[in-house]
């Protein structure tokens, strides 16, 4: 039977079992239990994906001291994150992409693309609601069906595009202790920078932490922002994020069409682990992106990334914490992010999220920035230059300064960021 048959037949059984009332609740969950199904295998990716050897030199390759056992699961990570899910696996009903690396390839696994997702809501007020009850924030512009497929609703007066960020070095991120992050909200920078932790509820852990991952600094854990994402982008329920996606709102729709059983993702007994650990595994074992020797004209812009003030928000170096593996133990993270919000003006993206207010962004990590592009959360940079010059908010002094540079300073300044 086709999916649609099937459906149309579950309006059937339920017009049936209600008699002339409305089904009550545990009749419909019933109804849709029997008619859910088991998931079918996922798609395994494409041999040159994953068979490729990893020197350790590379974007895309994992991080230099794993032991034997560690890199044996960023490998499996690795073809987890490459593989794709079909409607019979469980994407959907409503989905952006079939696999992570769909979004996160270039220039290898784990990295960017210029794919868009869009957020919308409605600021009333300078208050922003993000219309969840029609299907809020995040629009997922594909559906199994086309019967189910979202649109911006029309009450939406905020409606944004957001890049998918790069994942290199992604463990080294997740190591650094919240301690570290919340001291240096609290020192004093000059220039009217200040910048805020994002705390947040991690749903894998429960406990109450600092966020640092996403535009917003939404998520604090690999683990939890996996799960979110097989669910949000995907339309894969697991065990931290089990309820499906409803197009714009719309729960019938998705009862017709939600035909495997929740939650999709399950732990596979044979090893302790869902599909949302393996993705953990992979991005945390993501080597970051190697820096370049830093001589000649970059020098002289790596002094003036510090005059123009740029390292206040853009933290060249913090520590990871003791850690249980050797590879993210105590390491140095050349990630040029303090993790922090700040209030970024006429750049922010107006959108509210976790504890982010609609004019603060998360200071974006600007490691491996050469292997990328284009810049700022919705891709409004070409260049790096454009980028410098669309600071806004705490960031507007040293926008002016930079404005300020002779033609070859600020060539310098890129010739530094080019190999950082
Ligand atoms: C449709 C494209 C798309 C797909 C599919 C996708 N992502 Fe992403 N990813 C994004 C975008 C866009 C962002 C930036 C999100 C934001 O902050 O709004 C992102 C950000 C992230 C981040 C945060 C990185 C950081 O430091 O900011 C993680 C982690 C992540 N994705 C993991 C995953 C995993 C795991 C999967 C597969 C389950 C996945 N993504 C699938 C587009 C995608
Ligand atoms: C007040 C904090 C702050 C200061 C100061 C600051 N930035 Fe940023 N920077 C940010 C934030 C926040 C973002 C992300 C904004 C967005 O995309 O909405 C960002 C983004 C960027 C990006 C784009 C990164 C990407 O991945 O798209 C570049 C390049 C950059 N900054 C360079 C600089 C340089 C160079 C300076 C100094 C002239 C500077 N910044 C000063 C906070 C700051």
């Amino acid at each position: 039977m086709t999916h649609r048959k099937r459906a149309y037949a579950v309006i059937a059984i339920i017009g049936l079992g209600a008699g002339a009332s409305f089904a009550t609740q545990t009749e419909l969950a019933q109804v849709f239990s029997d008619h859910q199904q088991g998931r079918a295998p996922r798609h395994r990716p494409d041999p040159s994906i994953v068979n490729v050897p990893r020197t350790g030199a590379n974007l895309g390759d994992p991080l230099s001291d794993l032991t034997t056992d560690e890199a044996a699961d960023f490998n499996e990570g690795l073809e987890e994150f490459a593989s794709e899910d079909t409607a019979e696996s469980g994407l959907g009903p409503i989905f952006n992409n079939v696999s992570c690396v769909a979004c996160h390839s270039t220039p290898a696994p784990g990295g960017v693309s210029t794919t868009f997702v869009t957020r919308f809501g409605r600021m009333v007020n300078g208050h922003f609601d993000p219309l969840a009850e029609l299907g809020g924030s995040l629009l997922q512009q594909s559906a199994i069906d086309p019967t189910a497929r979202e649109v911006v609703p029309p009450e939406a007066n905020i409606v944004v595009h957001r890049l998918t960020t790069p994942l290199f070095g992604a463990g080294l991120i997740e190591a650094i202790p919240d301690a570290e992050i919340m001291m240096y909200a609290n020192v004093a920078k000059g220039d009217g920078v200040s910048g805020r932790p994002s705390i947040v509820q991690d749903i894998a852990s429960g406990q109450t932490r600092v966020g640092r991952f996403g535009w917003k600094a939404q998520q604090a854990t690999l683990l939890t922002f996996a799960g979110d994402a097989y669910l949000n982008e995907m339309g894969i329920t697991n065990r931290l994020f089990p309820l499906e996606n409803a197009p714009n709102g719309n729960t019938a729709l998705l009862a017709q069409y939600d035909l495997v059983a929740d939650p999709e993702d399950v732990v596979d007994p044979a090893t302790g682990k869902s599909d949302i650990d393996r993705f953990a595994d992979f991005m945390r074992m993501l080597a970051p992106p190697a820096q370049l020797a830093i001589t000649g004209e970059a020098r002289a812009g790596q002094n003036l990334f510090a005059q123009l003030g740029c390292a206040l928000c853009h933290r060249p170096m913090m520590d990871t914490g003791p850690n249980s593996s050797k590879a993210l133990h105590r390491k140095s993270v050349a990630l040029f992010s303090d993790l922090l919000l700040h209030d970024m003006g006429s750049l922010a993206d107006g959108v509210a999220q976790g504890t982010a207010q609609p004019g603060e962004m998360r200071t974006a990590p600007l490691w491996g920035l050469r292997a990328r592009g284009p810049f700022l959360h919705d891709g409004r940079a070409a260049t790096v230059d454009a980028a410098i010059r669309m600071h806004d908010g705490e960031a507007a002094k040293a926008r002016d300064r930079y404005n300020q540079l002779k033609t070859n300073q600020a060539a310098q300044l890129l010739e530094y960021l080019g190999c950082i």
